[in-house]
């Protein structure tokens, strides 16, 4: 297979540095291990004695120990990768020396100017051994060293673009640790003689409970007795530690009670990292500008209802007619009369329907790309070419942060598809990138009125029966909505096109059936109002879920889910956000084991 741009580096890393008294592999090891819920394909270590002593391995962090000696020091990072684009190979795999080997780095987030940097510092004769991005800061602090590290690293932002947690240890400071931060997390635990800089709180809980947060832009200098920190421009910063409460297994989870209502508030993040470097130009899409007919999406369950969703957005944005099918179903389908162009979407790039999909896709001699969460996963070497949509792990069985980031992942096809075939101005691009942008934010703000779902959630959460009604991209959203409900709560759930109910399901509506309408304010609205009403006069409670500027849809209903005003064309995302949190509360009331319901794995690996 090829890989695509793959110097680039976005991953969701987990990375540790200790500064004390105390043996630092000992230290640095079983931290990786907390972190390792992070990413987990590759690991490396490095710990300053007379020289850099540098360990890494490709694989698990149990890869990384078979071969590690004893290793003497006190002073060291350690880094533990996933990486969500680029290969999961040793080369790739973190810390990064310099060329003289006196500085070391570990690196969580992407620099987006790498490639100018790394051009220039080539001219001036850095040496480069990896394809990543973060190579370019290692070499650039060596070539701002002049004995003081903080500096190095302070002109060493200051060149690159990007986001970035970083780690650095130099040679010539023997007891000082560098860390710096801007959109990537880092964190500082503050020990008795020893302190300690890590991407996230488990990585240290069991040595202190004494945490400080890191903001963007700063820099923190650490040695064993002191902390300092800084802006960019060099401002000290005075900053209180804060005590951490949390148990260790609440420290995984950032303290929410369930992985999956962490990945669900992870998800204005994941959908940042998702449009990284790609809204100006997405290389990666270049394929699209080869010949086809048509479009054939496959995967299955939530990856399907994702692919669902595609084809509202490929057909209305670049005008190609698509269709998303079931990977079990496509295998025994018959071949296409046309050349269809075949995306397979797979979290897990496990899933053992999808793969005999592509399999099969690529016997009928189709193009083939996968749209896939996990690099290096099966799915990557099974297709032509892969868009990683970077969630960053999702433990929960319930697909939330993937199935948006898969969302994100197909506009961006979308928007370059149709530059490519010219069925879209480069104003309207323009506007659709706008608003892409923005997710973040409107993402946030469904999570902001999670209080609101929850009382929600209360009063439907006995029921047995539960119809989601959708038409057009609200169709496949409510598929989506009832999948996530059935899966968790165990409630019997149906996502149906609104307009169809009469031609059956209305037959099992009752006074304890809440349905649960998806009210985008597109050009079916009043249609959707009519089919409210057929199910409120057969006395079913309902809801819907709305717009925040459309006031008069109370009237119709007996609650409404207000989520933000955005562009009917993304209405998928504030509204999905909004039904994994229903599904959620209503679990929760229902004291089922939300992160593993029963009958259920997280990647299935057989047909
Ligand atoms: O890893 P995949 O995306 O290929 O997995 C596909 C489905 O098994 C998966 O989406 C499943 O439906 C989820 N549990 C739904 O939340």
């Amino acid at each position: 297979m090829e890989y695509i741009n793959i110097y680039h580096g976005v991953r969701m890393c987990g990375i540790i540095g200790y500064t004390g008294k105390k043996n630092a592999r000992s230290i640095i090891i079983p931290a990786l291990k907390r972190l390792e819920y992070r990413g987990y394909d590759s690991a490396g270590i490095a710990v300053i004695n007379d020289e850099i002593q540098l360990y890494k391995m490709k694989g698990e962090l149990e890869h990384l120990e078979r071969i590690l000696p004893k290793l003497e020091g006190n002073i060291g990072i350690g880094h533990t990768r996933w990486a969500t684009h680029g290969q999961p190979i040793k080369k790739n795999a973190h810390p990064f020396l310099d060329c003289k080997k006196k500085t070391a780095l570990v690196h969580n987030g992407i620099i987006e100017n790498y490639m100018e940097l790394k051009e220039e510092l080539m001219k001036e004769g850095h040496v480069f051994t990896s394809e990543t991005d973060t190579e370019v800061l290692v070499h650039l602090i060596e070539k701002y060293y002049k004995g003081n590290l903080e500096d190095a690293v302070r002109k060493a932002l200051k060149d690159v673009q990007g986001s970035y947690a970083i780690v650095v240890i130099h040679l010539g400071n023997k007891k000082e640790i560098v860390a710096a931060r801007n959109e990537s997390p880092l964190i500082l635990g503050v020990g008795d003689d020893e302190n300690f800089v890590a991407s996230d709180i488990p990585a240290i809980l069991e040595h202190t409970d004494k945490v400080i947060y890191m903001m963007n832009r700063e820099i923190a200098t650490l040695t064993e007795d002191n902390i300092k920190i800084t802006t960019l421009d060099g401002k000290e910063i005075t900053r209180e530690w804060e005590r951490v409460d949390w148990s260790l297994e609440d420290a995984e989870k950032g303290g929410y009670e369930h992985f999956m209502l962490k990945e669900i508030f992870e998800q204005p993040s994941a959908i940042h990292r998702t449009l990284l470097g790609r809204i100006l130009d997405m290389d990666e899409t270049n394929f699209l500008k080869i010949h086809f007919d048509s479009i054939k999406i496959i995967a299955c369950g939530t990856s399907y209802h994702a692919g669902l969703i595609g084809k509202y957005l490929f057909e209305r944005i670049a005008k190609v007619p698509t269709t998303a099918e079931m990977s079990s179903e496509y295998r025994h389908s018959s071949p296409s009369f046309e050349n269809p162009l075949v995306i397979l979407i797979s979290q897990s790039g496990e899933t053992a329907d999808t793969l005999g999909a592509a399999r099969e896709a690529k016997h009928r001699g189709y193009r083939t790309i996968a749209v896939t969460n996990v690099v290096g996963s099966s799915i990557t070497r099974e297709v032509d070419e892969v868009i990683y949509t970077r969630a960053g792990p999702e433990i929960g069985v319930a697909a939330t942060k993937s199935f948006i980031t898969q969302l994100v992942a197909l506009y961006i096809i979308a928007i370059n598809l149709g530059l490519a075939k010219k069925t879209l101005t480069y104003d309207n691009a323009k506007h659709i990138k706008e608003g892409l942008r923005s997710l973040p934010r409107y993402a946030q703000s469904v999570l902001d009125n999670a209080d609101m779902i929850k009382e929600v959630a209360k009063n439907i959460c006995h029921a047995k029966d539960i119809f989601f009604i959708g038409r057009n991209i609200g169709f496949p959203t409510a598929l989506e909505g009832a999948l996530k409900l059935k899966e968790i709560s165990y409630i019997h759930a149906e996502g149906y096109p609104a307009g169809e109910l009469k031609h059956g399901p209305l037959a099992l509506l009752t006074k304890e059936t809440p349905v649960i309408a998806i009210a985008v304010k597109d050009h079916t609205y009043q249609k959707m109002l009519s089919n409210i009403g057929e199910v409120a006069a057969r006395g079913s409670p309902t809801i819907a879920v709305g717009y925040e500027s459309d006031e008069d849809l109370r009237k119709y209903v007996d609650s409404v889910i207000y989520v933000p005003t955005i562009e009917n064309l993304f209405a998928p995302i504030p509204i999905s956000i909004a039904l994994q949190l229903l599904a959620y509360y209503v679990a929760k009331e229902r004291n089922c084991p939300i992160d593993k319901p029963r009958n259920l794995a997280k990647s299935v690996t057989v047909e």
